[in-house]
């Protein structure tokens, strides 16, 4: 496909539904890990603008900072740290509409104020995590969950 993204206005769901199908043909054909996460965080920013959307991927037993797009953020986290070494420890997504209200969050940009992490997760095992952070408090739904799940889904890992 084209190297340009169709961005939508709307509803959350209406943004979805128009991201999934560019994220796919993105893509298409394409093994590379790098490249492939490198493109989905990329599509997320763009439609959505959030302040830091990006993979961790597992390395000997901690999370090391993947593809991103945002401000630096940490290079490592153990297993159970914050919220992303949380999600991976339970393999479940984690809502946190107030970072200040999770219990060891590790905060990257003082301007974070919610954030939701998926795991990736293929045969029983979890290879790493999608964290996206937002400016705004109580940000992120059940719908940026199922959607954000699906994406992840796809991902060629
Ligand atoms: N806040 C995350 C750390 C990663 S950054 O937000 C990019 C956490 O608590 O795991």
């Amino acid at each position: 496909m084209a190297e340009d993204l169709t961005i939508v206005q709307g509803d959350k769901s209406i943004q979805y539904q128009s991201l999934l199908p560019q994220i796919r043909a993105l893509m298409e054909g394409e093994t590379d890990i790098v490249a492939n996460l490198a493109n989905v965080a990329a599509a997320l920013k763009e439609q959505f603008g959030w302040l830091w959307i990006g993979f961790y991927l597992v390395k000997n037993d901690e999370l090391v900072v993947g593809p991103f797009q945002g401000p630096v953020a940490c290079t490592r986290i153990r297993k159970g740290r914050g919220v992303c070494g949380t999600s991976w420890a339970q393999a479940k997504t984690l809502i946190v509409p107030d970072v200040e209200a999770f219990p060891g969050h590790i905060a990257c940009s003082s301007l974070s104020k919610s954030e939701i992490v998926v795991p990736i997760i293929r045969n029983g095992e979890v290879l790493g995590v999608l964290d996206v952070d937002s400016v705004n408090l109580n940000d992120f739904s059940e719908t940026d969950q199922q959607w954000l799940e699906a994406i992840v889904e796809t991902l060629p890992l």
